[in-house]
């Protein structure tokens, strides 16, 4: 069992949690995900990790609520206990795996859309102990659901936009990086973490700006063990799983309209029955026995 450190809610349907889970906190790394199971009932919710302290053992969620599931895991008090935590999974970024020369070189810019800050969080805090401060832009519909500025502001150069102009630039992600770029500001990459809307369209605007950009695809998984097919997609005309071959990928290559189209037909039995019929009853083969 996996107990409950901290909860604190970051807006009236976001959640975060520290959980006691030293093997995790001791092992993780940027980029990776972990599955949580509320109780032996519960449904598998694959979750970015946020952040990580291997000293104190406990690893940081942070949680949208968005259906029962998630309603259940917000409802959990400190002291109270998951019954699975189980982590980490999937590659690191692979900013991880640059020499750190290379890495100090590069004009890096984040751009974390609503919940997707949180992995980002860990992201730029990894790159901060580098000696790294990247520029990130961090967009919310509204002022009153920005979370983690603080932590934000700290690990990296800043800048918000809000949908509504209630705070910071006034305009979505691309507006902000749109006036970043005709500000005179350059790149070397883009990472961008948030709904597949927001991915799709930073990808299209950094491709005219010839930026490459790195996309995080957490949002179409289901299971996170290469078993339900749910996460299949095409990257470069490539078949990949996104909770094995990634989560992140090069954004140039991911066929977003598929990517999304087979995520809106995945939450459906028929939808299901139907990407069944259509590519067979595909799974990555994370259980070693196929392929
Ligand atoms: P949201 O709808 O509030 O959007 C957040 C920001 O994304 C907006 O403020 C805007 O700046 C940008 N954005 C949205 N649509 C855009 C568009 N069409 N063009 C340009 N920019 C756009 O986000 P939310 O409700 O906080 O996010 C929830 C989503 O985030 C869920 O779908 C979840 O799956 C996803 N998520 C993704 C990851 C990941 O790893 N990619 C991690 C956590 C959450
Ligand atoms: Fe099920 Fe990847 S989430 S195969």
């Amino acid at each position: 069992m996996f107990r409950i450190e901290r909860v604190e809610a970051l807006s009236s349907n976001i959640y975060l949690m520290d959980v006691y889970a030293p093997r995790i906190a001791k092992n993780a790394l940027p980029g990776q995900f972990l599955i949580v199971r509320v109780d032996e009932e519960g449904e598998r919710i694959p979750l970015t990790i946020c952040d990580y302290d291997a000293e104190a053992g406990t690893v940081q969620i942070v949680f949208q609520t968005v259906g029962a599931e998630s309603y259940r895991m917000a409802q959990l008090k400190k002291g109270d206990c998951f019954a699975d935590f189980v982590g980490p999974l999937g590659r690191p970024s692979d900013l991880c795996e640059m020499p750190l020369e290379e890495l100090r070189k590069m004009k890096l810019c984040f751009i974390a859309g609503g919940v997707g800050t949180a992995p980002v969080y860990a992201q730029l805090k990894w790159l901060k102990n580098q000696g790294v401060t990247a520029d990130c832009i961090q967009g919310a519909r509204s002022k009153d659901i920005l979370i983690m500025e603080d932590d934000m502001a700290a690990v990296s150069n800043l800048y918000i936009c809000t949908d509504d102009g209630s705070y910071g630039i006034n305009g979505n992600v691309c507006v902000a990086l749109q006036k970043l770029y005709d500000e005179g500001k350059r790149y070397d990459r883009v990472i961008a973490i948030g709904p597949m809307i927001m991915m799709k369209f930073v990808c299209q605007l950094t491709e005219k700006l010839e930026i490459p950009t790195i996309v995080s695809m957490n949002p179409i998984m289901v299971d996170g063990t290469g078993m339900c097919g749910a996460c299949r997609l095409m990257v470069g005309g490539e078949v990949k799983f996104a909770c094995v071959d990634g989560p992140e990928f090069d954004g140039h290559k991911v066929d977003f309209p598929q990517a999304m189209q087979r995520m809106a037909l995945y939450k459906t039995e028929e939808g299901r029955l139907y990407l069944e019929a259509k590519e067979g009853a595909t799974h990555h083969g994370g259980c070693g026995n196929c392929n």
